[in-house]
Formats: C-alpha cells, structure tokens, sequence
C-alpha cells in the first residue's frame, strides 16, 4: 500500500517519536515504508512522513548510480539511536519528501554510531560515515521531530517562507500523493 506523505506544517512531523513494542510483527508496514518511498523516489522515509509516529525508519540507497558506496545500503531502522556522531563537519544539499522542491546546504557530522534493530528485531550496534551517515541523520532528525529546515539561517528561512506555507497547503508539485495540514 502507497501513504500519501505528510507535508511541512502537519504536527506529526514536529512529535518525538515512540518506540515501538520489541516483537511486533512489522513486515507489512516496512514494506508498505519501502514502497511508498520507491513510488517518490526517495532515499529515506520516517514513520512520521506517512503519519506514524513511531521509531522507524527505511533506506534505500540502492538507485543512485552516481554513489556507488550506497548500492547494498537498503535498510530498515526499527527504534534507532543514535549514541555518537563525531568527525569534521560537511556540506551537502539536502531535500525531503515532506518539503518538495526545496534544497538546502545542511551541515553534519561524517561519522554516526547508531544502535538498532532490523524488520526481524536482530540487534544492531555500528558505524555509518559519508552519504551513509547524511541519509540516516536526516531520518533519524526526523523520529525526533527535526527537519533539515531548522538548521538554516534565519534569513535562509525567511525567504523560505511562502513556499514553506505553500506546502502547508498542499500548493507544491509533486509526482506523488501528499497529506497537506492545511488544505482547504
Ligand atoms: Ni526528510
């Protein structure tokens, strides 16, 4: 089943997300996760972005031709956490299904640590550096109700404004379903 994905506005994006109880059968919604992102052509997808708001988060990394580091990494991240981010801080545009058509230079970290579970609740502890660590920080900002848009300049989010609003609204061109909270 495709989510439409929540848009920039919607409160679910802006809650700490909960964990989820260790043992529940997640198969279903995993895949639905991974579907939902193949048909926007994304690369990450949060709970929240198709309104769950639930530690949980997919990758996929797999179609981007151009990152050849990234073509096994298609994983799922069930009640990660993050518990180290270290090395020189890097530049690098990013977008998110949840604020179409906008991208920016975010900074991060080169290097996170994350303990998680995967779709079988096998345990994982390990290290993630590069686009492999860009793409789970943006989702892991998004279970603790972060956007890339916070990290911007004052004056950088002012000029965002109208098109933030707009997107709020559900007035964004998109080549996928969306859930605007504030459409009329
Ligand atoms: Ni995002």
């Amino acid at each position: 089943m495709i989510y439409p994905i929540v848009m920039y506005g919607d409160a679910v994006l802006r809650k700490r997300a909960t964990d989820i109880e260790k043992g529940t059968d997640l198969t279903q919604l995993i895949a639905d996760m991974f579907e939902t992102m193949d048909e926007a052509n994304g690369i990450g997808l949060a709970a929240p972005q198709i309104g769950k708001s639930i530690r949980l988060f997919v990758v996929d990394g797999t179609g981007l031709q151009d990152e050849p580091t990234l073509k096994d990494f298609k994983k799922a991240f069930v009640n990660p956490q993050i518990t180290d981010e270290y090395g020189n801080e890097w530049p690098f545009e990013e977008g998110c299904l949840s604020i179409p058509n906008i991208r920016e230079e975010v900074l991060r970290k080169e290097t996170v640590r994350i303990k998680y579970f995967d779709e079988n609740w096998n345990a994982f502890d390990e290290e993630f550096s590069g686009m492999k660590a860009r793409i789970i920080q943006h989702e892991y900002d998004h279970i603790e109700g972060k956007l890339f848009v916070d990290y911007l300049s004052p004056l950088k989010k002012r000029m965002l404004k109208s098109k933030l609003t707009n997107i709020s609204k559900g007035d964004v061109d998109t080549e996928y379903r969306i859930a605007a909270p504030l459409k009329k």
